[in-house]
């Protein structure tokens, strides 16, 4: 007999008790980088997964599955955030994961910020993540089990002389702070609440041309690789004592200069 144990290349899926099913993950931004290789990989651990941004059925970057919803529109819209939370709830009977990941960047000196600039970045990265996280809060509440985990920036405790951009700190420094506040206010809820800060990550948001001016943001003189914040996503999932905590995933920008 063969006593040697054989690696197991097979992840069970995770599971929740309140639905008796498969978990379920939201994700806001989910076509194109971090928010799509979450989504990927999510589902590839074995959680449903509702994948929302204005235009993720035209990106075609998912293919379809059973396991997966789609669900356009700007989640800072009211509506798109009923939608999803009604998607996970009507298709897979729980919401176990809250990935708030949609968010735009707009750098500028604040003198040359015009209301439009505030109009738009307040509206997807904070109204992005007002409605859909009050609702599905909601409905984690009545599972007494949940995760949110905000997607916020390594700029927003740590400004970089020269990357002027502090609409990105009044928007994703809430975005950190209300984590606090919702970990305090749901204490004994089961609900836990994180953000992860990145710095500088390669995906579409900066011109690949910029990688080589932009690596020297990090002490590790690189930028991140998506694949990096979704291992931090992943270990928020698992570490089941970890809440009200901003993981940064920096390269270790927030310890200090380099
Ligand atoms: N990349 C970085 O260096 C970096 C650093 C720190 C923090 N972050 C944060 O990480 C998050 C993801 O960024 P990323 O780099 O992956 O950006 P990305 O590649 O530009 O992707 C952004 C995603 O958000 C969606 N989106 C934008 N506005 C939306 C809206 N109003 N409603 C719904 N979806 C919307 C986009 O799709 P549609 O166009 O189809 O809507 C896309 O799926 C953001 O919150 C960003 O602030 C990124």
């Amino acid at each position: 007999m063969n006593t040697t144990a054989q690696p197991s290349s097979t992840i069970q899926p995770p599971f929740n008790q309140f639905s008796g099913t498969r978990k379920t993950a939201i994700i806001t931004g989910a076509s194109s980088g971090i928010g799509l290789e979450t989504a990927k990989e999510l589902l590839a651990r074995g959680y449903r997964v509702v994948a929302n941004s204005r235009h993720i059925s035209a990106a075609g970057m998912l293919n379809p599955r059973e396991d997966l919803v789609l669900v356009d529109g700007d989640i800072a819209d009211r509506v798109t955030a009923q939608r999803l939370i009604a998607a996970a709830i009507e298709m897979f009977g729980s919401i176990d994961l809250l990935v708030n990941n949609a968010g735009i960047f707009i750098a500028k000196p604040f003198t040359e910020y015009i209301t439009e600039d505030f109009e738009r970045i307040a509206r997807t990265n904070l109204q992005g993540f007002f409605h859909v996280s009050q609702l599905a809060v909601t409905q984690m509440r009545q599972q007494k089990s949940g995760h949110v985990i905000n997607i916020t920036a390594s700029l927003a405790t740590q400004p970089i002389a020269g990357v002027p951009a502090s609409l990105t700190n009044l928007t994703k420094g809430g975005l950190q702070s209300v984590i606090q506040a919702l970990a305090i206010e749901f204490s004994g809820e089961g609900i836990r609440f994180n953000a992860i800060s990145p710095g500088v990550v390669k995906t579409p948001m900066h011109p690949e041309e910029s990688y080589e001016a932009l690596k020297h943001l990090s002490p590790l003189k690189r930028l991140a690789e998506a694949a990096e914040i979704v291992a931090a996503i992943l270990y928020l999932e698992s570490a089941s004592f970890i809440n009200g905590e901003i993981l940064h995933v920096d390269g270790g920008a927030h310890a200090g200069r380099w």
